[in-house]
């Protein structure tokens, strides 16, 4: 599979809306309880940071059934903020006209991150309303969240109708992974397979059985 992506210096003077995944497991106090996947998306922010006018980052956090304040990617934003050392801006009211206005006017280099996307009304069924809105907050958008990728949603699949897309450096490496996984894999073969949710993990475990010489479960599975 070929994925189209772009290079960091081709984002200069635009705004990129960067969809990541940042939903990390939090403490019962609401506190980041491992930032792993933060930290992965690190070096593409800074990369683009260096370039592009704003990067604007969205996110999905849990599966919230209504406006819960735990389910807020504010403690993301100020976790985010540590990391890259710098002030991250957080768009609380999520792809609002004021906030597209915004990221025109904030310094050259700005880190966004918006509101959980799933918030939003209109995300999970991809309605074209809302992807236009997220899309109005950049020029091009990188799709980096290679665990929300399968989603059909506003803000992994509908915007990419509303902007330039392209595959985010995360996308491109598992991908390039699952490939060599699946296509022509060394042999002796041992997989790994972890994770706590069993159902979308089967049609990966059948695959594996027959071409894996071990197979090793850990986690709920
Ligand atoms: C994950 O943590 O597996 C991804 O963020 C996807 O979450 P979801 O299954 O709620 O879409």
């Amino acid at each position: 599979m070929r994925l189209r992506t772009i290079p960091s210096l081709k984002l200069r003077g635009r705004r990129v809306v960067l969809r990541e995944d940042f939903n990390v497991p939090l403490t019962v106090r609401g506190g980041v309880a491992d930032d792993t996947k933060i930290r992965r998306a690190l070096p593409t922010i800074n990369a683009y940071r260096r370039t592009a006018r704003a990067v604007v980052i969205l996110s999905h956090l849990g599966r919230p059934s209504g406006h819960g304040k735990d389910e807020s990617l504010k403690v993301i934003a100020q976790r985010l903020a540590v990391l890259l050392k710098a002030p991250v801006e957080f768009f609380s009211e999520g792809p609002t006209p004021e906030n597209a206005q915004l990221t025109q006017q904030l310094p050259r280099g700005s880190v966004v991150l918006v509101e959980n996307t799933r918030l939003f009304k209109g995300e999970e069924s991809n309605a074209p309303a809302l992807a236009k809105r997220f899309a109005s907050l950049g020029d091009v958008f990188v799709m980096d969240a290679f665990a929300s990728a399968h989603r059909a949603h506003a803000s992994t699949v509908g915007i990419a109708k509303f902007l330039p897309s392209y595959a985010g450096p995360q996308v491109v490496v598992e991908v390039e992974a699952l490939r060599q996984a699946t296509q022509h894999p060394k042999h002796p073969y041992v997989a790994i397979i972890g994770g706590a949710k069993v159902s979308t993990k089967l049609g990966l475990l059948r695959m594996l059985f027959k071409r894996a010489d071990y197979i090793v479960l850990g986690g709920a599975l």
